[in-house]
Parts: structure tokens; sequence; C-alpha cells
């Protein structure tokens, strides 16, 4: 029998939904909107297809997002000034900063000066070692969006092996983290691993974000397994592959998700979901505590 597809098009949208009922209940008691700070630097066509995504979403539930387009050239001092501000401002609930940056920008010291507690792509050191130490609490968008894909699925990760293919600090890493969390049996495999087969065909659970079409072979897919591909190439043809081979791989999954409509709506919904709880724990907290001294 042919793998479930695992549809992160339409979780992401009753997501979205949720948080549109909630924010409208937030403008219904007089708080003002969410509002997150996007910086997009130069003029990297897909930096922005996905920053126009990411603020048409917000757009649909509510959030307000200001758009800071900088110029390539800026000086790495001029962006750690606009994150101060945006840092000290209180009318701003959550930061993002697209990435690649330019070569002469150094993403970590840029990640770094963004304050944790409004880190809504969970990338700040602080944020990845309270995940490290299973305490989160804002998480990469990628991995905590394919934990509540994977939720979908009802079945148990715990003692699961989990393999993750790719070991970036967006995905990969934070990946391993999330699965550690959920008692799964982690593997990291990287350009360097010897035997890449083998590690696949021993996952019961395999999540893949190496950025190579076609890299996992369907044959490869261990019967019953669970197959998240967070892959999303472009061919020369202008269509869009992910890093496993789809149609093979589905005779072997249990479930598999698509590319498209498998895990990119969920990295956009749980960005929706991490600026609004960032919303919730710094502007909401404070003006009810605020209003609760008044009342008294
Ligand atoms: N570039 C590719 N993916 C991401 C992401 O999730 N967040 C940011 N800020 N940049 C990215």
């Amino acid at each position: 029998m042919p793998a479930q597809i695992l549809n992160g098009k339409a979780l992401a949208q009753s997501i979205r939904q949720q948080i549109t009922k909630k924010v409208q209940g937030y403008l219904e008691q007089g708080f003002r909107s969410p509002k997150l700070a996007v910086i997009l630097i130069g003029d990297d066509p897909a930096s922005e297809i996905y920053v126009r995504n990411k603020s048409q979403a917000c757009k649909q539930v509510g959030i307000n997002s200001k758009l800071i387009n900088l110029i390539k050239s800026v000086s790495e001092t001029q962006v750690l000034d606009l994150i101060d501000q945006l840092n000290n401002d209180i009318d701003i609930d959550g930061i993002l900063v697209q990435l690649p940056l330019p070569p002469h920008i150094a993403s970590h010291t840029i990640i770094e000066r963004i304050r944790p507690d409004k880190d809504v792509d969970g990338f700040h050191p602080y944020n990845l070692g309270r995940l490290a130490q299973k305490r989160p609490l804002l998480r990469p968008c990628t991995p905590a969006g394919i934990i509540e894909l994977l939720k979908t699925t009802s079945i148990e990760l715990c003692g699961l092996n989990a393999t993750v293919v790719g070991v970036s600090n967006i995905v990969g890493r934070p990946m391993l983290l999330e699965l550690l969390m959920k008692d799964c049996t982690v593997t990291a495999c990287h350009k360097l691993t010897r035997d890449l087969k083998k590690m696949v065909q021993e996952a019961d659970l395999l999540v893949v974000a190496a950025g190579s079409p076609d890299l996992i072979k369907g044959n490869w897919i261990k019967a019953g397994a669970i197959v998240i591909d967070v892959g999303m190439n472009r061919m020369d043809n202008g269509a869009l592959v992910g890093d496993v081979e789809f149609e093979k791989a589905k005779q072997h999954a249990s479930w598999i998700t698509p590319v498209p409509g498998g895990v990119g709506p969920m990295t956009v919904a749980t960005l929706l979901t991490n600026t609004l709880s960032a919303y919730e724990a710094l502007y909401l907290k404070q003006n009810q505590l605020y209003q609760r001294k008044v009342n008294q």
C-alpha cells in the first residue's frame, strides 16, 4: 500500500485559522496587534519570495509586519544598530533577519544581537540552548513545524530510529534536538557520512534537509518508515523537487511529505505561532499586569 500523505498545507491552514481567532480576541479586548519586523538584505530573488510569503501570511492572520529592505552593501554595524532599535521598540514583538546574508556580514553576530525573547526564528544560541536542555522557548520554525506535522500521524515517536540528513543551523541541528526531546534514537548524516544508504535503510523516521535533488533513492526507504522531505530544489524546467525520490519512496514509506505542500507551509505557520507567543510573553503579559494594577 502506498504511503499516506502528510498534508502540511492543510495543517498550516488550520493553525493560521486558530491564530486569526486568537488575534481577533485580543483586539476585541483592546490590545494592539502583534507586530513582526522582517529584515531583508540585498536582492536575492529566493529570499525576496520567502519574505513576501511570510509578510502575506502575517497579514492574513492579523499580525502586522514591517519589512525593512537594506541594500546589499549595508555595513554590519548599521544592521546591528537597526537590531538594537528594534530590540528596544515596545511595539515590535518579533524580529526576523532573512538568511543568507551577504558575505561581509557574519550571520552569528547578527543573530546573537537579537533579543532572545524577540527571536521568532529561534536561532539565537540562548533559544537553541533551551531546546538542547529540553526546556524550549522560541523554537526554530521548520523543525518545530515538522513535529506538529508528525503529531497528525498519531505515531509514538519515542524509541524510533530517527535519521536526519543535513546538519545546517536552520534545520538539521535543531531537528536533531527536537527528535532527541521526543526520545528518538537520533543519527546525524552529513557530507562526510561514509554510508548514507545504510543509515537511511535503518531509519524508522527520516528527515532530509540536504538541498540536493533526489539524493535519497526511493528503494533505500525502510518498509513503513515516515519520510519528511525538507528539500525545495528548483530544476531547470521550473519544477520544484525535494531531496527524496518521491514516487519510489512512496511505495515503501507509511507516511511521506510532498514537495511542495509538505514542510514549507508548516515553517511559515510556526513563524506565526512564534510571533504570537512572543507577543503574548512580552506585550500582553505586561499589559494584563498593568491593567490588574489599575483595577485594584
Ligand atoms: N533562510 C532560509 N530559511 C530561513 C528561515 O527559516 N529563517 C530565516 N530568517 N532565513 C531563512
